[in-house]
């Protein structure tokens, strides 16, 4: 299957990199949120990267302003009549999801991929609740999208071959890597990241160390990018302890008990750096 239009729902941190990777890479993208204040600050975060793509030389102002122009904003799930892969990044919540998903599936055209970016969620679940299992499938990018090369693909149970090489060719065009992976809680990213930044929220938990010095460990001990800590903050807590939430449940196994800190801190309204306080405090 050719695909021309592109629907993203949710415009928050992974939607509108979704989109922006999408438009860059030729697709015609209708960005859809529930809240026309999250759209607009969508497209002015994808009108900022792609101004740096300018100032660094890696693309002309002609092209920025032709990518823009394939970014359409909307606050109507309507507008997914004429969309081939629809690919959808609310939060990371089952129920918010399937309803998504049963509204999309009679939207839709018949021939439309219904694509989640969910991090843990079973693809299979969500699937069921469409009258088209075959055209589901997970499309999992990782933050920041714009810069991460790497796209996990789920199948789900009754994913057809031929969803998942139209997706698999999508990735491709969208210059990023795809790894496919079976549906089990977490996938593969988050069944060993999520457990790992559980751990160091314990670390700080039971006074090991402070935030800054656990990242500093893991830094400069073990090469990573960012410490854990201070990934969580970027992931968004809410989302991390979602994950956790999915992982304990799927395998109930204590092993990935979420830490108490975590969900103290997601109650408080700490989510991170997308709220100015996790961690770490952000101006
Ligand atoms: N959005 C878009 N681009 C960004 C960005 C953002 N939020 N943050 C940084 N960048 C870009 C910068 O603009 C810069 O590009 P140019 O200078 O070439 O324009 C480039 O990334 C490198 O940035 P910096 O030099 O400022 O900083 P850095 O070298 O530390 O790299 C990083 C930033 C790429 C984010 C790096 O810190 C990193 O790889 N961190 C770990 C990210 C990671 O683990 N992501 C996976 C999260 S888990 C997930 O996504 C799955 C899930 O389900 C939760
Ligand atoms: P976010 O909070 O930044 O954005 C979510 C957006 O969805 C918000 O703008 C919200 O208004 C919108 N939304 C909520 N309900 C909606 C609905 N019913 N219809 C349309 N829009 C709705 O969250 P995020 O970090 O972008 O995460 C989105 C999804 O991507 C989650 O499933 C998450 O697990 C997954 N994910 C997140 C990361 C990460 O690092 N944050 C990485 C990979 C995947």
């Amino acid at each position: 299957m050719e695909v021309k239009r592109v629907m993203v729902i949710g415009a928050g941190q992974m939607g509108s990199g979704i989109a922006q990777v999408c438009a860059q890479a030729g697709y015609d993208v209708i960005m859809h949120d529930v809240k026309e204040e999250a759209a607009k600050k969508g497209l002015e975060r994808i009108n900022r990267l792609l101004q740096r793509n300018v100032e660094k030389g890696r693309m002309t102002e002609e092209e920025k302003t032709e990518t823009l122009q394939r970014i359409a904003l909307t606050s109507d799930l309507q507008e997914a009549r004429d969309a081939d892969v629809v690919i959808e990044a609310v939060v990371e919540d089952m129920e918010v999801k399937t309803k998504v998903f049963q509204e999309l599936d009679n939207i839709v055209p018949d021939h439309g991929i219904l694509a989640s970016n969910t991090s843990s969620l079973p693809i299979t679940e969500i699937a069921a609740v469409t009258k088209r299992p075959e055209q589901v499938i997970g499309m999992h990018f990782m933050n920041p999208v714009p810069v991460m090369k790497l796209v996990e693909i789920i199948r789900g149970l009754q994913t057809s071959d031929e969803t998942y090489a139209t997706i698999r060719e999508m990735t491709n065009k969208l210059n990023k890597t795809p790894v496919e992976v079976n549906d089990f809680p977490g996938f593969v990213s988050n069944r060993i990241l999520m457990p790992m930044i559980n751990e160091a929220i314990y670390t700080v938990y039971e006074g090991v160390a402070s935030p800054e010095d656990v990242d500093r460990v893991m830094k400069l001990g073990m090469n990573h990018p960012m410490g854990p800590l201070t990934l969580a903050d970027f992931i968004g807590l809410d989302t991390c302890l979602s994950i956790m939430e999915i992982l304990y449940e799927g395998f109930g196994d204590s092993k990935y008990r979420p830490c108490p800190l975590l969900r103290k801190y997601v109650k408080a309204g700490w989510l991170g750096k997308k709220t100015g306080r996790g961690f770490y405090v952000y101006e």
